[in-house]
C-alpha cells in the first residue's frame, strides 16, 4: 500500500551515521531520511541494530561519526521533545503487577508536556478519553492494565505516546506476543491515525509480511542499510534482499499465516 506522497518535508534525516558499543561496530554509514507523513518499517535480524538506530533518532544515543536531524535541526540544536512520542521494544512485557488503570497510564503520557506534580486539567482528562476511545479501549477506561491481553495492552501504550499529540510516533516491536488478529487491527489502527493526523510513523517488526502491506517505506537494516525505499520497491526485490540478510532462515521469517 503505498500512494507515496514523496516531497514532504524531511523529519528524520541521519547522514553517514556510525555507531559503537565499546568498540563493536553496530551501525556503520546510516544514511535514512524519514518524509513527513512516512510510515515506514524497519526490519533486519535481531542484533542487527534497529533498537540502536531509534536511539539515535531519539537522542538516547550519540553517533560516534555522522550526524542526526529532527525536524530539520541538528540534535545538539533540537528541544521540541514532546513531537516525538515513542514506545520502547517490550512496552506492553512485565506489566502485570502495575497498579495502574488505563486511564492513569494513558494521562501519564502528559507529564511531558504538563510537568510532573502539577494538575491535570478537564481538557486533558477529555482529550485522554478521546484517545482512549479512538484506540477501542473506551470499556475499559478504568480497568487496571494488568487484566488486559498483550494486543489491549499495547494500545494502552499506543495511546500513552499519543495522548501529547506527537508529529512523530516511533515504535519498536508494537506487535511481538500480540496474537495474529489483533496485529492485522493494530495495523488498521495506525493507517488510521497517519491518514486522519498526517502522523508520521517509524515501525520496527519482524512481521515483514504483515506489516510491509501497511507501511509506505520499507528500510532494512544489518549494521548497514540494505535497502531503503518503497514499499512497492521493497515488493518487487522482496526475496533478494532478505536472503541477503537473513539467509536460509527467511521462510521462518515471512508470510507464515
Ligand atoms: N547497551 C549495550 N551495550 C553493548 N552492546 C549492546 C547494547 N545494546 C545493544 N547492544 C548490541 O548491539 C547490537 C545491536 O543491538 P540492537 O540495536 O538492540 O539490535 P536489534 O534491535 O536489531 O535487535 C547487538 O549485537 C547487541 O547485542
Ligand atoms: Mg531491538
Amino acid at each position: 500500500m503505498s500512494e507515496s506522497k514523496a516531497g514532504g518535508e524531511p523529519i528524520v534525516r541521519l547522514s553517514s551515521v556510525t555507531f559503537q558499543y565499546d568498540g563493536k561496530s553496530v551501525l556503520e554509514q546510516i544514511d535514512f531520511t524519514l518524509h513527513k507523513g512516512d510510515f515506514c518499517g524497519i526490519v533486519g535480524p535481531n542484533g542487527s541494530g534497529k533498537s540502536t538506530l531509534l536511539k539515535l533518532i531519539l537522542g538516547l544515543l550519540v553517533p560516534k561519526q555522522g550526524t542526526v536531524e529532527l525536524f530539520g535541526k541538528p540534535l545538539s540544536k533540537f528541544r521540541e521533545w514532546s513531537k516525538i512520542g515513542y514506545v520502547a521494544q517490550q512496552a506492553a512485557h512485565g506489566t502485570g503487577g502495575f497498579p495502574a488503570t488505563v486511564r492513569e497510564v494513558v494521562l501519564s503520557g502528559l507529564t511531558g508536556k504538563v510537568g510532573l506534580f502539577r494538575w491535570f486539567t478537564k481538557e486533558h482528562k477529555r482529550h485522554a478519553e478521546e484517545v482512549i476511545t479512538r484506540v477501542g479501549l473506551g470499556e475499559k477506561i478504568d480497568a487496571h492494565i494488568g487484566t488486559l491481553s498483550g494486543g489491549q495492552r499495547q494500545r494502552v501504550f499506543i495511546a500513552r505516546a499519543l495522548v501529547a499529540q506527537p508529529e512523530l510516533l516511533i515504535l519498536d516491536e508494537p506487535t511481538v506476543g500480540v496474537d495474529q488478529e489483533s496485529i492485522e487491527q493494530f495495523y488498521r489502527l495506525l493507517r488510521t491515525l497517519k491518514d486522519e493526523s498526517g502522523l508520521t510513523m517509524m515501525i520496527v517488526s519482524h512481521d515483514v509480511g504483515v506489516m510491509s502491506q501497511w507501511v509506505n517505506k520499507v528500510a532494512c537494516l544489518q549494521q548497514r542499510l540494505h535497502f531503503h525505499g518503497s514499499s512497492d520497491e521493497f515488493a518487487r526485490a522482496e526475496e533478494q534482499i532478505l536472503k541477503r540478510m537473513y539467509g536460509d532462515s527467511i521462510r521462518l521469517l515471512t508470510h507464515h499465516h
